[in-house]
């Protein structure tokens, strides 16, 4: 049998070199041989490349081509991604990819279609990177009836957050590092607002609970808005802040959410630093597990899409069987509508107290930080839901309030 790459960007090479490095243990695992390499998709040109007698730039030859059993999608995006990919699966190819945002939009349709034809589409690389999490998931924690799935799913933000923490960097000097260590893009919009973490929790929501989520109806924040103080009230509590990607089952519905949170500074989550990714699920037979470990890279994803790539070349009488089923009107519930403990940071305009803005609130804890200024607040607070917190901090006169959620992980 042979494969096919699309997308010769770091991923791509990578997977390329994995393959190659590894061949014939690849080959032997597969219980393929010959198990060879022999097209890499790609508009542009690689004339220096040890690949450049694979590169191609007609998927056609690709989709005709008998001998080529699975094909490694690595383009990213969702055009042509999706059009290259739902046209495999029909000509009876299996499929693996690393690409998030196909797996997060069409994963349900995509799983149906390589259902009809009989081959696999497989993504372990679209969550963690390299950290294993969707066969731990679908297989090892098969047993269990899944409450929860939250984590760190982002390396970039993460690395920021860290250097915040760490040694009191700001927001901005943190990202030019990370750009600079190459961690970030020139663009870094999809990291920094949390879209790449929503992409990831859509994915592990709807393998936990069975039915597809979709990235727009996820309540997405990113690290924007977050300040040296918010990370000093929150390191005076005990605590550190981390953009967490959280979905969890309430009755038939799921709650689901990107965003900021607090958590304990002895958590498991909160020891995970720099760009590594950490993946916790709450089962009722196992408890919390956590899986850790390089959530992007070029060979920490590869070494995720090679291993696809060779249980696919397993699987080929008997494809692997998971998915889930798309979901109904109303099955994320509005986030803003569920009760937890906050933490508020905000300018009181009448120039009380934080006190006296609070009085009537429950289970307040009035945090504090150097330098802070006199009419500033800053609590913990448990709160029946954010909305009706923010109206809250609306009547008691606190501007522009910072809200972020207190975890219990
Ligand atoms: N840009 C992502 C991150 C890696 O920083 O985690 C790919 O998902």
């Amino acid at each position: 049998m042979n494969i096919a790459i699309m997308g010769f960007g770091v991923v791509g090479s990578g997977v390329a070199e994995v393959f190659t490095k590894n061949h014939e243990m690849i080959a032997e695992k597969s219980l393929h041989a010959p198990f060879e390499l022999k097209y890499i998709l790609d508009i542009r040109d690689f004339p220096d490349s040890p690949y450049a007698d694979n590169m191609i730039k007609d998927f056609n030859l690709i989709l005709n081509d008998e001998t080529v059993g699975i094909v490694v999608e690595t383009m990213g995006g969702l055009h042509p991604a999706y059009d290259f990919v739902s046209a495999l699966l029909k000509a009876g190819k299996s499929v693996v990819t690393s690409n998030k945002e196909l797996v997060a939009e069409k994963g349900c349709e995509l799983l149906a279609l390589a259902k009809e034809n009989g081959v696999n589409f497989l993504f372990e690389a679209s969550v963690g990177g390299g950290v294993p999490i969707i066969r731990p998931i679908t297989q090892c924690l098969a047993a269990n009836d899944i409450s929860e799935v939250a984590g760190i799913l982002n390396g970039t933000t993460n690395f920021i957050l860290t250097k915040m923490i760490r040694e009191n960097m700001e927001l901005t000097d943190a990202l030019k590092l990370a750009q600079k260590l190459g961690y970030a893009e020139k663009d870094p919009t999809a990291d920094i607002d949390g879209i790449d973490a929503s992409r990831k929790i859509c994915i592990l929501a709807s393998l936990c609970f069975g039915k597809h989520v979709y990235p727009k109806s996820v309540h997405t924040e990113g690290i924007r808005g977050i300040t040296l103080r918010d990370v000093a009230y929150a390191g005076n509590a005990d605590m550190v802040i981390k953009l967490l990607g959280v979905a969890k089952k309430t009755g038939n519905q799921v709650v689901i959410s990107v965003a900021p949170c607090l958590i304990d500074k002895h958590s498991q989550l909160a020891s995970v630093s720099d760009v590594f990714n950490a993946i916790l699920v709450r089962g009722d037979a196992i408890g919390d597990v956590v899986f850790y470990g390089r959530g992007a890279g070029k060979l920490p994803t590869a070494s995720a899409v090679v291993a696809d790539v060779i249980d696919s070349a397993k699987h080929t009488e008997r494809r692997r069987i998971f998915g889930w089923t798309d979901s109904e009107e109303g099955y994320v519930a509005d986030y803003a509508s569920v009760p937890g403990r906050f933490y508020v940071r905000g300018t009181m305009t009448d120039g009380s107290g934080a006190g006296s803005v609070t009085a009537g609130m429950k289970s307040v804890k009035v945090l504090f930080a150097e330098n802070a200024p006199a009419d500033e607040a800053a609590f913990l607070v448990n709160a029946p839901s954010e909305k009706w917190l923010r109206k809250t901090l609306q009547t008691v006169g606190i501007a522009d309030p910072v809200v972020m959620r207190v975890t219990d992980y």
